[in-house]
């Protein structure tokens, strides 16, 4: 049997201490298997992004264990680096393309930092499979929000990483746009076996997933398979209504 793409054992983060203390992460645990689309869903504040910049590598979990691909994320800072840009995509707000690089060398980079050979045309290449070829030679700045977030994924994607960590990536664009990205992160899970973890609020970015996980309060609060929006957005009503008083925002 593979080993699962991610495999996260008793996760747990507090910010700060004393009585400001907040615990974002209170033991979680998530197992996925490679080639699955999970959406992570939860009400403000409950503890998403933290997840995903722990399991990503970006920030350093309290206690619990990371296996990505069947291997443990270093706890030391720099090898826990090398292992990201060999093994993990990510397709963050925030981290933004390089307004200085064309579109083509934005999606090359990671393979530049991993230290691997970069073939020509590979950038080109793989902004064709988001629709962007045509678009290979321009700026970011030159693009529209949707066509910077479809480099945003050609980049993520270059690596072929294990997992492919997705904080709201629909979540500054149109419904159209949206659905085009979609449909990109659905299609490379369909054919290419590329496990994702997205982020989001959207009932209907959810519906693409295999699976949504809950999350509220800093726990895993529920599970959903082959979700549709309606049940995700019935879900996720419940949850706020679970949430103590001031944290929901
Ligand atoms: N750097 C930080 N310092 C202190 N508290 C933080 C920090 N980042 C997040 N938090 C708190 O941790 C909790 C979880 O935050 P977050 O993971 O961003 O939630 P979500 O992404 O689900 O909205 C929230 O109460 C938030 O205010
Ligand atoms: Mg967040």
């Amino acid at each position: 049997m593979n080993a699962p793409a991610l495999d996260v054992v008793g996760l747990s983060l507090t910010y700060g201490d004393g009585p400001g203390a907040v615990e974002a992460l209170k033991g979680v645990g998530l197992r996925l298997a490679a080639g699955t689309f999970t959406a992570l869903m939860g009400p403000s504040g409950s503890g998403k992004s933290t997840f995903l910049n722990c399991v990503a590598g970006l920030e350093r979990a309290a206690t619990g264990t990371i296996m990505i691909g069947g291997r443990a994320l270093p706890q030391d800072e720099t090898e826990a680096t090398l292992f990201r840009r060999q093994r993990i995509g990510i397709v963050f707000q925030g981290l933004n393309l390089l307004p200085y690089l064309t579109a083509a060398q934005n999606v090359e980079l990671p393979l530049r930092l991993a230290g691997r050979k970069v073939p020509r045309n590979t950038g080109r290449a793989r902004l064709d499979q988001v629709g962007l070829a045509d678009r290979a030679d321009s700026l970011p700045a030159e693009l529209s929000g949707g066509q910077q977030q479809r480099v945003a994924i050609a980049r993520g994607l270059v690596t072929r990483p294990d997992v492919l960590f997705a904080d709201e990536p629909t979540g500054a664009l149109d419904s159209r746009t949206a659905r085009n990205v979609l449909g990109i992160l659905r299609g490379s899970a369909d054919r290419l076996g590329q496990t994702i973890v997205m982020v989001t609020h959207d009932p209907v970015a959810a519906a693409y997933a295999d699976q949504v996980v809950f999350l509220a309060d800093g726990r895993i609060a529920g599970r959903m398979t082959n979700p549709t929006a309606e049940a995700v957005a019935a879900q996720m009503t419940h949850l706020d209504q679970l949430m103590p008083e001031g944290v929901s925002a």
